[in-house]
């Protein structure tokens, strides 16, 4: 079984940047390691004929596409390769495969990406080994070291494996940041198991493309915390740039530091622009941060920097009218929302319905009602037209009783519950260390734990948060 078509992967290359300027040092590397290298951990490597099986767990797509772009590298000598995401049930694949690829982030506080929660609680949480005797794997994982909890969840997954009877076919590779170093190092681990490997990797190298700055509009003057921007982007090439609502960008701006920074598209490729809706950072040390201060204060029109469009099929929903939509969010997280509020508007137009059964909910918080409501003419607009049938914001310097969206959200407790049971979907985009765990207990004590982990586990709650 073959389940990776090249046109799919030929995108996904496109789309992930990953180390062009490495493949002759890998080649020359793999030339080496086949001469005399250092054994590998586990006797013996996969023959040419073996499938191999690479399992994947991403938040915000990045795992994902170098899993994706790992399988068509490995593809190159007509191997199967089976492709799934963790929570599938890949376990009886892999002793067939008998060679598991695992590609991993990590999220949150050193957790697994949300779509692994039901992997996590059925075999690490509960502590159950799966049989994985005489099963070699290799393991990918990502993360950023400036988080205390670096590539927690790939080491916890790697210690599964081993206590599981699995044995590593090579050290486990972190990666810091999508450092260039540790995916060479990856590339070179997959020489060994396809010959083919390292070319088809290199065929494709363009990611980044220049884009210039158009035009920033300061969505909450007056406002009491930092300011926050609505920034146009256009594409120098003449290509048409496309995406879809819940994608991100990654951004180097001139003169940053080598680290790209990524934003919530805000807008739909109607004309070939790209809307961000950016808050300018303050680092602690009272410095405005790189990337949004270009963005917000120094770029000028005509300005250009390097853009890569990246999937974030974590956060792609697609948008049934007929079915109830939640969207919650605070701050910058509007522009995720706005995306798909405008994903909304299209299907509601495009369906030709005048009546349809169309409940859509916007939970929207930010500090001062009279300076921050972010998007209000857009959201009155979509109000009037009833592509949001209801609107709750809460502003913390207002408001006492409701200061934040979690509040909101428990003071309607009863109605929540309703549309939970009549098939709502929802969408959270947003403040990850504060917001998100917010917002992630009202919802547990208003539905109750189990249900949430089944909302998050079969996608009905999806969140891009940051
Ligand atoms: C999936 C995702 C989506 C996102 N979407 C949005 C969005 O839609 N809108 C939005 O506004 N933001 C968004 N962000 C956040 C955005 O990517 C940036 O993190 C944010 O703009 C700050 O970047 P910066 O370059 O301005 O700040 P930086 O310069 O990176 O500073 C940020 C922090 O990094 C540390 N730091 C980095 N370099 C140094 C240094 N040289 N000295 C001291 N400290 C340093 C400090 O702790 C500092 O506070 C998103 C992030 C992710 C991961
Ligand atoms: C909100 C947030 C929390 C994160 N938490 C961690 C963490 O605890 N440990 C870590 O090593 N990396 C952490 N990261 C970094 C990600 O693992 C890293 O960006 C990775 O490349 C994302 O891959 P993905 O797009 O496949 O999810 C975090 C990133 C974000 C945005």
């Amino acid at each position: 079984m073959f389940d990776f078509t090249p046109v799919d992967a030929g995108r996904w290359i496109a789309a992930s940047g990953i180390v062009a300027s490495y493949a002759a040092f890998c080649w020359h590397q793999f030339r080496q390691s086949r001469r005399g290298a250092k054994a590998p951990i586990t006797q013996g490597v996969a023959t040419d004929t073996e499938p191999i099986l690479i399992v994947y767990a991403s938040q915000s797509g990045q795992a994902e596409a170098i899993a994706k772009q790992t399988a068509q590298a490995l593809s190159a000598d007509n191997r199967q390769i089976h492709l799934r995401r963790i929570e599938e049930d890949w376990q009886a694949e892999a002793s067939a495969a008998r060679c598991v690829l695992f590609v991993v982030s990590t999220y949150g506080e050193g957790s697994a990406p949300d779509h692994a929660l039901r992997f996590v609680q059925a075999n690490l949480d509960a502590g159950i080994q799966a049989k994985l005797q005489g099963i070699r794997y290799g393991l990918l994982a990502l993360g950023d070291r400036s988080y205390p909890a670096f590539c927690a969840f790939g080491r916890q997954l790697d210690a599964w494996l081993q206590a599981s009877g699995a044995r590593p076919q090579f050290e486990r590779i972190e990666v810091d940041r999508l450092d260039a170093e540790a995916l060479s190092s990856w590339q070179q681990q997959l020489s060994t198991l396809s010959e083919n490997a390292p070319s088809s990797w290199t065929a494709e190298t363009q990611d980044y493309s220049p884009w210039q700055f158009v035009e920033r509009q300061c969505l909450n003057a007056g406002s009491p915390g930092s300011p926050i921007f609505l920034v146009v982007l256009q594409a120098i090439s003449d290509d048409t740039p496309q995406w879809q609502a819940g994608d991100l960008v990654d951004i180097l701006v001139p003169q940053g530091d080598g680290y790209p920074r990524a934003y919530s598209i805000a807008n739909l490729p109607t004309d070939g622009r790209i809307e961000l809706i950016v808050r300018k950072h303050i680092r602690d040390n009272g410095q405005t941060g790189l990337a949004s201060g270009w963005l917000t204060e120094h770029a000028q029109v005509g300005d250009q920097m390097e853009l890569k469009i990246r999937s974030n099929p974590g956060f792609h929903l697609q948008h049934d009218i007929s079915r109830p939509l939640m969207l919650i969010g605070s701050g910058a997280g509007i522009a995720g929302l706005r995306a798909h509020l405008q994903a909304r508007a299209k299907a509601i137009e495009e369906s030709g319905n005048p009546a349809p059964q169309r409940n859509a909910w916007l939970f929207f918080g930010e500090r001062s009602g009279r300076h921050d409501h972010l998007c209000k003419l857009e959201i009155e607009e979509w109000k009037r037209s009833q592509v949001l049938t209801k609107v709750d914001m809460s502003f913390s310097r207002d408001d006492p009783v409701t200061p934040y969206v979690q509040h909101n959200l428990l003071a309607r407790s009863k109605e929540v519950c309703e549309w939970i049971e009549s098939g709502a979907q929802i969408l959270i985009c947003g403040n990850a260390k504060k917001m998100a765990p917010g917002i992630d207990k009202a919802l547990r004590s208003i539905l109750g734990s189990q249900q949430v982990d089944l909302l998050m586990a079969s996608g009905r709650i999806r969140r891009d948060v940051f």
